[in-house]
């Protein structure tokens, strides 16, 4: 399978946050990944609500949204009213989660758990049929450019027996710690998608850096 590369704005310069996008939209990136941050969930408050409406105006790629929230379920319909098109939710945020994903599809967007690097993937058993992807945190959530967590490797081979048990047809992201060191270790290992926010936009040529994520 061809896999899919989303750029994570957390790492693009906010004061030129257009032109970030705009290099996004003619990059051969897949997505656009967006980092939602409470302060509660995780130690750090990235943007809300304001910020996506503004991103949606240009972006021409699908909005990935992904929530380090707690309570997600609370904010479902605003952040489809803001253009998301896939939501993610933590396992660890979220009490009822069937649920909050049956909520999501019903809203009509593509539905996605992520876990942190602690959380088995044993815990997506009963849901991993119905969802649209499973997220792998391959750093602890809060912030951009961590060192990646090697043992993730052994979380993508585990996840693709349980998809196989349960017949899951669920995408694989990968999100931190991503870059040319590991992109393609990782997509050989079952990645589907992957998440890169410092790789991209800290490198000297954020374009080109998108495109040798994809081509190898
Ligand atoms: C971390 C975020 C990531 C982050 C990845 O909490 O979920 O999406 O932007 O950033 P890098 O690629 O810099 O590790
Ligand atoms: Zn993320």
């Amino acid at each position: 399978m061809v896999h899919l590369v989303a750029p994570s704005i957390l790492s693009a310069d906010f004061a030129n946050l257009g032109r970030d996008i705009e290099m996004v939209n003619k990059s051969k990136a897949d997505w656009l990944h967006i980092d939602v941050m409470d302060g509660v969930f995780v130690p750090n408050i990235s943007f809300g609500f304001p910020v996506l409406s503004a991103v949606k105006k240009i972006a021409k790629k699908p909005l990935d949204v992904h929530l380090m929230i707690i309570q997600p379920d609370k904010y479902l319909s605003r952040f489809r009213d803001c253009g998301a098109d896939s939501i993610t939710i933590h396992y660890e945020a979220d009490i009822h989660l069937h649920r909050t994903l049956e909520a999501i599809k019903e809203m009509g967007m593509k539905a996605a758990v992520a876990l942190n690097p602690h959380t088995s993937v044993q815990v997506l058993s009963e849901v991993i049929s119905d969802i649209d992807m499973v997220c792998l945190m391959s750093v602890n959530p809060g912030f951009g450019g961590q060192q990646f967590i090697e043992n993730t490797f052994q979380k993508i081979t585990s996840l693709k027996t349980l998809m196989m048990e349960k017949a899951s047809r669920a995408l694989i992201e990968i999100d931190g710690g991503v870059g040319m060191a590991n992109a393609q270790s990782l997509v050989k290992a079952g990645a589907s998608v992957l998440v890169a926010g410092n790789a991209v936009f800290s490198s000297a040529d954020p374009a080109k850096t998108i495109h040798d994520l994809k081509y190898f």
